[in-house]
């Protein structure tokens, strides 16, 4: 039981009547929380209409909440509210003994042995979905990305070939994570038909025939190997199978959770990248070194050191998911600060990864802060783009996997050029997304050396 005696209060802002700081807040929720920040400290609380937000930004405090004391918190309403209309009850929203059942039945897929088995496909498509690049072309480098990991984690965890539906996947899930930002709309009752309510029920349904495709497509053909036909099959102790809800459930969540935010950690180091020469060239002479112009393999993979750093570095600046909530069940207590049963609580990526108290220069982007012996000297929860804790990401193998062969093997081919402006305006959801398309001009690498249209690859449905 955590010691309350003495707690105080937080300090924070007053706000306005009624709405506190929502006005301010939802204009730009990582200034708000950067300002609050700098402002009153490591602990901070301001009020919204749906009740108070503590916001912690202290490392040590974080791993409390998210690490030790984790039982004492849930996902809560806040989470709910915003991801419950599309996720349901699964993997993500879930809570207590029905979410550990659920998670130890998901787990055997991103067992490491498993993920391995995924490293060929992920490279075979990254070389199709860049075949139809041209030499001085500009592609929306989001997009793109969106497309692919949407087609890595269609093949890998479903068996299916998802290429068909990925403009219409990522247009519903724009109006999906759009619909999860924070507005004065919120305000509304919920019963009032609102245009942008009306269009986030459209994209649901839109993404529910994609989840209801798959998993008939599964249900006619179960293999051995994918999500759906292991989650059809599974059975808890009294023999009884899974409703055909919650696999829909679980499938959504995957689906979404297993690739936007891939795409955009890829999104963000293309475009660090582009701004970075040094580090691209460095990067692009360890490539060259190591694969000698080779498609990369799952063997290759640790001993690209730099890779490692830049993608680290890069979730560092941009993590994708740029913020946490949990909500305490009982009071608890971090550092001198009381924190009462109920509230939300916030935990923010994008101003941990850049607190100068840890980060050296902290708006430069430099992979090669990333020895062994900084990792060390850091407070455990200094970075932490997958959360921690028992419900720290579970496909966290598989995106990092993912992110460097997908990195090494469009890098080896082209250099990306930005064309769209170099101050990237996010937009605050769920996710951190870019507010508008990351535009690259495609310049072909001088004398690359593998033939891209050898790899073709059988479609996985039939
Ligand atoms: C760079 C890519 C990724 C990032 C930054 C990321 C980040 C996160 C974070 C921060 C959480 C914790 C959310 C919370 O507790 O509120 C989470 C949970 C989760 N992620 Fe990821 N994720 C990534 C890729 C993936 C992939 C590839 C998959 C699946 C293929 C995946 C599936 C999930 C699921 C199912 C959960 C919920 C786990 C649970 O509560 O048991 N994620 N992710």
């Amino acid at each position: 039981m955590t010691n309350r005696g003495n707690a105080r209060t937080p300090p924070g802002p007053n706000g306005l009547p009624v709405v506190g700081s929502l006005p301010t807040y939802a204009r730009d929720p990582f200034d708000f929380e950067r300002r609050m920040h700098r402002e009153y400290g490591d602990v901070v609380r301001w009020k919204l209409p749906g009740g108070w937000m503590y916001h912690l930004a202290d490392p040590d405090h974080i791993e409390h909440v998210l690490v030790q004391n984790n039982g004492n918190y849930v996902k809560g309403e806040a989470f709910q509210e915003t991801l419950g209309p599309v996720l349901g009850n699964g993997l993500l929203n879930a809570e207590g003994e029905f979410w550990r059942r659920q998670r130890h039945l998901v787990e055997p897929a991103f067992h490491p042995d498993r993920i391995s088995t995924y490293a060929e496909m992920m490279v075979d498509a990254s070389e199709r979905g860049t075949t139809g690049w041209r030499d001085g072309e500009t592609r929306d480098v989001h997009a793109e990305m969106t497309a692919l990991t949407l087609e890595i984690v269609g093949r890998a965890l479903f068996g299916v070939d998802l290429r068909d539906e990925s403009v219409r996947v990522g247009e519903a899930l724009e109006v999906v994570m759009a619909g999860s930002e924070f507005s004065l709309t919120d305000l509304l009752p919920e019963a009032i038909p609102t245009p942008g309510r009306r269009r986030f029920d459209a994209a649901v349904e839109t993404l529910e025939r994609v989840v209801a495709r798959i998993v008939r497509e599964r249900k006619r053909n179960p293999t051995d190997e994918d999500v759906v036909s292991m989650l059809l099959s599974a059975r808890d102790e009294a023999g009884e199978g899974m409703s055909d809800r919650q696999v829909y459930d679980e499938v959504m969540t995957l689906l979404l959770a297993g690739h936007e935010t891939t795409a955009l950690a890829l999104t963000f180091t293309f475009f660090l990248l582009a701004q970075h020469g040094d580090v691209e060239r460095k990067l692009v002479a360890e490539l060259e070194r190591e694969l000698g112009g080779d498609p990369p393999t799952m063997a290759d993979v640790g001993d690209l050191t730099y890779l490692e750093r830049v993608v680290q570095e890069s979730m560092r600046l941009y993590p994708p998911v740029p913020g946490i909530v949990r909500e305490p069940v009982e009071d608890d207590r971090v550092g001198d600060y009381r924190i009462p049963a109920g509230v939300t609580v916030s935990m923010s990526q994008h101003v941990v990864h850049r607190d100068p108290r840890w980060y050296d220069d902290p708006m430069a982007f430099r992979p090669e802060r990333w020895t062994d012996g900084f990792r060390e000297s850091l407070p455990r929860l200094a970075y932490f783009p997958f959360a921690a804790g028992p419900r720290r990401c579970i496909g966290d193998r598989f995106a990092l996997l993912e992110a460097r062969l997908v990195l090494a093997t469009i890098l080896q081919e082209y250099h990306l050029e930005l064309v769209s402006s170099p101050a990237l305006d996010l937009r605050p959801s769920i996710t951190a997304r870019p507010k508008n398309p990351v535009e690259m001009k495609v310049h072909e690498r001088e004398g690359s050396r593998w033939d891209v249209s050898q790899s073709e690859v059988e479609p996985a449905m039939d």
